[in-house]
């Protein structure tokens, strides 16, 4: 069968990765793809929000089954697009990717549905946010409420650093109109995990667990990034921590979509806190995390495409996990996250491509001069397997000592945190 990637980043060559192993393929494409994405799928020239020209695409070409990795499309209805057309793909309506299109959408329902998490208030008038945030002090989480690339959100220790915050989001439209109505909401304190479950309706299968580095230095210093490493499975979820998380968490928000008549089909992403009174959702995405996706969909044993197809029709599927860990380290360009170097020679691919238990997926890679270049502020994802972690954060680390380009950048810790529980 023909399948389609939707999207440019780690994640989706990772999709594509696994997807590609199936016998059922017959041709994959990849709508934009990069440099490594381009070497096992057809290129299709059109971007990922471009979302009546992909349905156009995908009928002339003859799509059996479509992939979406961002949530940019499907928050723009690239779902509501292609099955409106008869087409079939998997990732949530328009309406359901409210959950992570909208905070203030997603922070309502979670109130209303009593899915754990921190307290908040929204705003969408400055000066009534200045006067809360007086009130309540910090320290103080701000979030703008609109797709901010995973800069919308900043914890603030002092009331000024709040306050220029504030201004940046509402009046200076740091973020392009995204923060013009803010979250405002309580700083909780624990350990962060990603949880992620393949949804459809009522049913949902649970991914392999893990646990991502947003901010851009070693020891989670310096500002949010998109992510700068994962690793799977987490200990910070243990078999209890996953039972309340399941139950608190996924259950509710399922049943919650069912009573407001929403129907939910994709990838349900947990953004978690755990905190010292259990599980809190910092934040939902609707598609897979991008670093998790890459150590995720390494540890899935399944002919992944014929489990989504089974599942997407409603059948019961279930995740068979490798033993093994996974571990993920995200080499980045100069400048990033704020304004990303690009164009930089990338040297030393071919050589790690090659060596046994490391993947390497891109991200941030293009083709020039016969050359692949960096593209983009997130650039290469090194992953490798290890029995231990341990042994596949040393295999990730000598794969990426291998590899140069201009400006690069990458945290030396990726899966310390998880040291502390495995002793
Ligand atoms: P979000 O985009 O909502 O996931 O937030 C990005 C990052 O900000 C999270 O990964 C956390 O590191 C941090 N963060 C968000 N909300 C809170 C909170 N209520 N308390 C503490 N840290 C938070
Ligand atoms: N790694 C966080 C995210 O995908 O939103």
């Amino acid at each position: 069968m023909k399948v389609l990637v939707v999207g440019n980043g780690g994640r989706e060559h990772a999709i594509a990765w696994k997807l590609r192993q199936s016998p059922l393929i017959s041709k994959l494409y990849c709508a934009q793809g990069n440099a490594g994405i381009w070497k096992i799928a057809e290129r299709v020239d059109i971007p990922p929000t471009e979302v009546e020209a992909l349905a156009d695409f995908a009928l002339k070409e003859g799509i059996d089954f479509t992939v979406v990795g961002p949530e940019a499309p499907l928050v723009k209805g690239i779902v509501d697009e292609f099955e409106k057309r008869g087409l079939k793909i998997f990732g949530p309506s328009q309406e359901a990717s409210q959950l992570e299109g909208s905070k203030a959408f997603a922070k309502n329902f979670m109130e209303k549905h009593g899915v754990p998490t921190a307290h908040y208030s929204v705003f969408d008038n400055f000066d009534r946010a200045v006067r809360y945030l007086k009130d309540v002090g910090t320290p103080i989480v701000i979030k703008a409420d609109g797709l901010a690339a995973g800069k919308g959100a900043v914890v603030s220790f002092s009331l000024d650093h709040a306050l220029h915050t504030l201004e940046g989001f509402m009046k200076k439209s740091a973020l392009g109109g995204a923060g013009r109505r803010v979250v405002i909401e309580e700083f909780l304190e624990g350990e962060e995990a990603s949880y992620i479950v393949m949804v459809n309706g009522d049913r949902y299968v649970p991914l392999p667990t893990s646990q991502d580095h947003k901010r851009l230095l070693d020891g989670d210093r310096g500002p949010n990034t998109g992510g700068m490493g994962a690793y799977s499975p987490t200990p910070v979820i243990d078999k209890y921590m996953e039972g309340r998380i399941r139950e608190e968490v996924i259950e509710r928000t399922l049943k919650g979509l069912k009573e407001e008549g929403i129907y939910f089909r994709g990838f349900l992403y947990a953004g978690l806190m755990i905190t010292s009174e259990g599980p809190k959702v910092l934040e939902f995405n609707v598609r897979l995390g991008d670093p998790e996706a890459q150590p995720i969909l390494m540890r899935v044993k399944n002919d992944f495409l014929r489990t989504l197809l089974e599942f997407y029709e409603g059948k019961e599927v279930s995740i068979e996990e490798d033993h093994r860990w996974s571990l993920d380290v995200v080499l980045a360009s100069k400048g990033y996250p704020e304004k990303p170097e690009k164009g930089k020679v990338i040297e030393g691919l071919e050589e790690v491509e090659d060596l046994s238990d490391v993947v390497v997926f891109h991200a941030g890679t293009t083709l020039k001069d016969g050359k692949v270049v960096t593209n983009g502020g997130r650039v290469l994802n090194v992953c490798a397997y290890g029995d231990t972690l341990k042994e596949a954060k040393d295999r990730a680390y000598k794969a990426v000592s291998r590899i140069r380009f201009e400006g690069m950048q990458y945290r030396k810790d990726i899966g310390d945190k998880a040291f502390r529980y495995l002793g």
